[in-house]
């Protein structure tokens, strides 16, 4: 396969990320697609809000992009209902097929947008508009189709469980909180959209059109955001044992749908519970998948290109002959012996209760540089010592736990178990 030619309309926080990405993953993408995906040009208000960006490449000039022959698929990461909506429809009128990140849109005009998309052959995909870095559209779109999908609930924007967290964890104010939020890149070009509930409303909507196979449009979802949420009631619910979330449901109920965006009280048991900062987390319940959880980065330039490139190479590998058709592309790469891994380790011998017991098998750990965290010894029918070590290489923790056992007061064989640590 050869080059495939790209444009951007827009090159902001999402649109630079995807222009990065594309250049730092090149060699994997052309490793897929067989050779390279290039921009050869991104739209842009004013050249000079992007001084960083390579000479000749950001334009003003839209027909630049639209009369392109070279340029099959368009990345649509500027945002906003107009111009973006009439630039959809000429790009797919030149056919062109196109990736938006652009919930409102979508839920706004998506049934003009894939009527187009349609009757001109080219595709519209939509991953990134909902939950960045989480492929829940796809799950719903290629994944769940007979799964019976008839409850979403989630936390479906990033920059209000930001706030939130910052509220409750660090007593951040609200306003610096949502400062903090537009600094790295999660709000919306008009925050209000995101305290307001709007943002999430029109993500719920177009997951509830998907999953229920119904146009959900976004003015149907009663939106209640986080800006009139006074932050002594956070305060009494946590006393409670409760988590405030901003949740976007939709529902079906026999033949009827409902979708909604309001802070909920969590129980802290609740699996939303535990999702912090910039995350978002969407949980399907069907009747044959019974409950689906997906989590991740909800916002964020590069979380969100992810998406956007993981669409755009869709689109490439769909069309055609391309790629998706055929078998991958892999390539040899070494195989990690078990025993290089590393993590805390859980060992368990069951021994005789003489002296010098312990101490034996502290030295067969030091012997291969295993550090010990704790130990805890349970008297019963032959003592158990219970180790919990450092991060260790398997085969040295391995090798210790084997010489402990051919020592003459172990009296069955040791139990062996790795630590799964959060951040391994
Ligand atoms: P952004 O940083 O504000 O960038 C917007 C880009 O589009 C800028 O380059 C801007 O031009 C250009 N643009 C806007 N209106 C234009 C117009 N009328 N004509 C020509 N160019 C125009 O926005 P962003 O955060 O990257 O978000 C872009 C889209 O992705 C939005 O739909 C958003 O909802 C969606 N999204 C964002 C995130 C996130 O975490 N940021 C996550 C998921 C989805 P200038 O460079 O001249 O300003
Ligand atoms: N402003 C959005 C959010 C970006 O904070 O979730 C991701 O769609």
């Amino acid at each position: 396969m050869s080059e495939t030619r790209i444009g951007l309309l827009g090159y902001g926080t999402v649109g630079s990320a995807v222009h990065r990405l594309l250049g730092e993953g090149g060699e994997a993408i052309a490793r897929v697609t067989g050779g390279p995906v290039t921009v050869s040009a991104a739209l842009v208000r004013d050249p000079a809000h992007r001084p960083s960006a390579p000479a000749g490449l950001l334009t003003t000039d839209f027909a630049r992009l639209r009369d392109d022959p070279e340029i099959s698929v368009v990345a649509e990461v500027m945002g906003g209902i107009e111009p973006t909506r009439t630039h959809l429809l000429e790009l797919m009128a030149a056919g062109k097929s196109i990736v938006s990140a652009n919930k409102q849109l979508l839920a706004r005009h998506g049934e003009e947008l894939f009527t187009a998309a349609e009757s001109h052959g080219v595709q519209l995909r939509f991953e990134a508009s909902v939950c960045a870095a989480i492929p829940v559209v796809k799950v719903l779109r290629e994944s769940l189709i007979v799964s019976g999908v008839h409850r979403i609930d989630g936390i479906v924007n990033g920059t209000t469980n930001f706030i939130l967290t910052r509220m409750v964890a660090a007593g951040a104010s609200y306003q610096d909180a949502l400062r903090e939020a537009q600094a790295l890149g999660y709000a919306e070009a008009d925050p209000t959209e995101d305290v307001t509930g709007a943002d999430a409303a029109a993500k719920i909507a177009i997951l509830a059109s998907i999953a229920f196979h119904t146009r959900v449009r976004t003015d149907e979802v009663n939106h209640v955001g986080i800006d009139g949420l006074d932050l002594e009631d956070v305060t009494h619910a946590a006393e409670l044992g409760y988590q405030v979330k901003l949740i976007a449901s939709a529902m079906r109920v026999d033949g009827s749908v409902v979708a909604r965006v309001h802070p909920c009280l969590l129980d802290g048991d609740h699996p939303l519970a535990s999702v912090q900062g910039a995350f978002n987390a969407v949980m399907l319940r069907g009747r044959s998948i019974r409950e689906v959880i997906l989590e991740g980065p909800g916002a964020g330039g590069e979380e969100t290109a992810t998406a956007v490139i993981g669409d755009l190479l869709a689109v490439i590998g769909t069309s055609g002959t391309g790629f998706l058709q055929h078998d991958g592309y892999y390539r040899e790469l070494h195989r990690l012996p078990l025993e290089e891994l590393r993590s805390p380790f859980y060992l368990r011998f069951t021994v005789d209760d003489e002296p010098g017991v312990l101490a034996q098998v502290a030295k067969a750990l030091a012997d291969e540089s295993v550090s010990v965290a704790r130990v805890v010894q349970h008297d019963g029918e032959g003592v158990h010592i219970v180790i919990l070590t450092h991060t260790a290489r398997e085969g040295s923790v391995r090798a210790a736990a084997g010489a402990v056992s051919r020592l003459g007061f172990s009296r069955s064989a040791p139990v062996v178990l790795p630590v799964l640590e959060r951040s391994s």
